[in-house]
């Protein structure tokens, strides 16, 4: 990580971002970040060392106040502690649903404890916080929810399919928050990171290094641009794609469907008489 240092900030608090996932990757990098934009922090990890000692550098180089709420988001009871915090804590301005997990191999090879695990941690947890959240920012008219997803939502041919099929749902839901809270004054972003040099990789056993290197994009350069995407008021942030006419045509294209999408009747190809054999 990137930890060109910036003066201790003298700005006022503009609140405390909570971050799941915070111990390493992406979500250490937003708590970079944000503690620099002048986000006081919560950090939420199972790691407890490695919470406290980014909680500690981020007080020292960035003159914010970090607390570690260590959690295993897996686990019921942490978990509802969690969702307890958002709810309980009305400096809390900001949320990144960041943490997360991926299992690699075919859903008949996979380890399927570790799947259920995923999807846990993938869909259970950022379903709940984001709730706690939304209930807590609508009801003060102001917040931001950041719901870190992954391209792969886009292509399920390209990774596992149960992994692909969280971060789809975690698009879905973002893009219905969207519809739900906006009227309220809360902003919702999805994020969808393509493949990203964090210990993701290694962790869900597909090394790195297996990785081409033009498809890898560094964790800062990451973060920077999915918080350039913020600050421009994008619902849906794409880091590295160029052509964002091609993401707007492919919604208008889903849009489109919508009134088609159920009627009364079956489609007339479904209802032809079959044409006789030859
Ligand atoms: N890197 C990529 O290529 C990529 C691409 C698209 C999307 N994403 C998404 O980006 C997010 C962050 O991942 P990353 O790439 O930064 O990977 P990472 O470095 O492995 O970070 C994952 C974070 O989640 C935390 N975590 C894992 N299991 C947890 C649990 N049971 N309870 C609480 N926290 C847990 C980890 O901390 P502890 O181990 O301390 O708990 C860690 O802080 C994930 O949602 C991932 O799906 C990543």
């Amino acid at each position: 990580m990137n930890t060109a240092a910036a003066s201790p900030s003298t700005r006022p608090s503009l609140g405390v971002a909570l971050i799941t996932g915070a111990s390493s990757g992406i979500g250490a990098v937003y708590a970079d970040r944000l503690a620099r934009r002048g986000y006081d922090l919560v950090l939420v990890a199972r790691d407890g060392a490695r919470l406290s000692a980014l909680a500690g550098r981020l007080q020292r180089e960035a003159g914010v106040q970090a607390e570690v709420l260590q959690a295993d988001l897996t686990d019921r009871a942490d978990l509802a502690r969690v969702e307890q915090r958002l709810q309980a804590d009305a400096r809390i301005t900001l949320l990144v649903n960041n943490a997360g997990m991926a299992v690699s191999g075919t859903l008949a090879t996979a380890d399927i404890d570790a799947v259920e695990r995923m999807i846990a941690l993938n869909v259970l947890a950022p379903t709940r916080l984001a709730a706690a959240a939304a209930k807590a920012f609508a009801a003060r008219k102001a917040g931001t929810l950041v719901n870190i997803a992954s391209v792969l939502a886009l292509v399920p041919e390209m990774f596992s399919g149960t992994y692909s099929g969280t971060k789809a749902y975690v698009l879905n839901l973002t893009r219905s928050l969207q519809q739900e809270l906006g009227p309220q004054g809360v902003r919702v972003q999805a994020v969808m990171p393509g493949a990203t040099r964090t210990e993701i990789w290694d962790r869900s056993g597909t090394p790195l290094h297996h990785l081409p290197q033009a498809m890898l994009m560094d964790v800062d350069a990451l973060v920077d641009a999915a918080l350039a995407g913020l600050d421009q008021g994008e619902a849906v942030t794409i880091p590295s794609l160029e052509a964002v006419h091609e993401w707007n045509a492919l919604e208008d294209a889903r849009r489109a469907l919508g009134p088609f999408l159920s009627l009364q009747q079956p489609a007339t190809r479904y209802t032809r008489a079959p044409a006789a054999a030859a």
